[in-house]
């Protein structure tokens, strides 16, 4: 079994982050989203990754490299244009060959192991193995319709829902898949579409199970599903201090200290995450907070947040939550009179102020 990552995309949805990242780096608990996908794939068994890139091939190249830190083998799949998930599929028949593979989009996590999953391919053989799971909106999401376990029908973002069962962004194929891709056309958004893919299989005789995942499962595409990704990781990290705190300061709960890391008169409330050589001084960080990196937190109460390398933010009155912010951003206390609010912000960036 071979794995198989989608880390191209336009990320539109996430700007004005994208411009200047690929959306996949972006850290939850101060680890890029795609690392994730990695790890799941590794713990499952599979030793052979291929990793779709797009416009950010560089970027994500630099970070993973060649596998070897997860004792994982990655090779990158070029992708032109993002002309959509079953398209990424068709272009990389010649990494995948005939072999059953695991597809993981790469700005999802999910919680649950995907080991027993593996096996139930591997033993029951069916042509595909999509993974549901509830949501109380499925209008926003693919949602399949089941009879006896079986999948008999797909609908993308459907007005009267079949079902509450959300497809998740992990799949498992065999090489059937690749006569689907290669069949279907593109949608209205000019998109070769996975589900229509699915759906061929479906429609074609071959045999299309599903499985309700267990625990939770966030696509992290939009800031506020970031945002809740954060907390779900933070919520079950175990604690390790191996910063420097003075005696002036509190911190309670779990918290994830990083190497020189530097707390001062502040009170930091788990879960949070602090990275190496950030200073938290004179402030407040409250629950679900990561901050990476490098940062400089002075005088500052921030909470529910993602702050990430080298950022500064110094004497802001009012508490600062569910908030992410870029790297290298500086927020602080205007020090001259009159005291006015002075912005200098990149495009598409989102400013709200009490
Ligand atoms: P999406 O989030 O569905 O698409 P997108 O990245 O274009 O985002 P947006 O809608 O905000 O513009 O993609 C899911 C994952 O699959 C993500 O990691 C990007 C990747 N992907 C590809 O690798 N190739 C593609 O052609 C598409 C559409 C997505």
């Amino acid at each position: 079994m071979k794995g198989l990552i989608l880390s191209g995309g336009k990320g539109t949805r996430l700007r004005p982050l994208t411009f200047t990242q690929a959306k996949q780096l972006v850290p939850v608990a101060n680890k890029p989203v795609l690392f994730y996908g990695i790890e799941a794939l590794r713990e499952a068994g599979i030793s052979e990754i291929g990793i779709v890139v797009g416009d950010t091939k560089n970027e994500i190249m630099r970070a993973v490299g060649d596998g070897s830190r997860w004792g994982v083998q990655v090779s990158y799949i070029e992708q032109k244009t993002p002309l959509g998930l079953a398209h990424a599929v068709k272009i990389s028949e010649g990494f995948l060959k005939k072999e059953n593979f695991v597809m993981y989009l790469g700005d999802n996590i999910l919680k649950d192991s995907l080991k027993s999953l593996v096996n139930r391919f591997i033993q029951s053989r069916p042509n595909s193995l999509i993974l549901l799971t509830e949501v109380p909106n499925p209008q926003m999401f693919g949602v399949a319709e089941l009879e006896k376990g079986r999948v008999i029908n797909l609908v993308e973002k459907p007005k009267d829902p079949p079902s509450n069962l959300a497809l998740v962004g992990v799949y498992m194929f065999d090489s059937n898949i690749f006569e689907a891709v290669k069949s279907i056309k593109p949608s209205w958004r000019d998109e070769l579409e996975i589900t229509d893919a699915i759906q061929y299989l479906i429609d074609n005789g071959f045999r299309v199970e599903s499985h309700k995942v267990k625990d939770w499962w966030k696509d992290t595409g939009k800031i506020d599903d970031i945002l809740d990704a954060n907390r779900l990781i933070l919520e079950s990290i175990p604690s390790r201090i191996l910063g420097d705190v003075d005696e002036k300061s509190n911190l309670k709960g779990r918290i994830v200290l990083e190497k020189g890391a530097v707390v001062r008169e502040s009170v930091i409330r788990g879960p949070a995450i602090i990275g190496e050589k950030t200073l938290i001084q004179d402030s407040y960080i409250g629950p679900f907070t990561s901050i990476q990196n490098g940062c400089k937190i002075k005088g500052t109460e921030v909470e529910n947040s993602i702050i990430l390398e080298k950022s500064e933010i110094i004497d802001i009155q009012s508490r600062i939550d569910k908030s992410l912010i870029g790297r290298e951003v500086r927020i602080h206390k205007c020090p001259t009179k009159p005291s006015v609010n002075r912005f200098t912000v990149g495009d598409q960036s989102v400013i709200e102020i009490r």
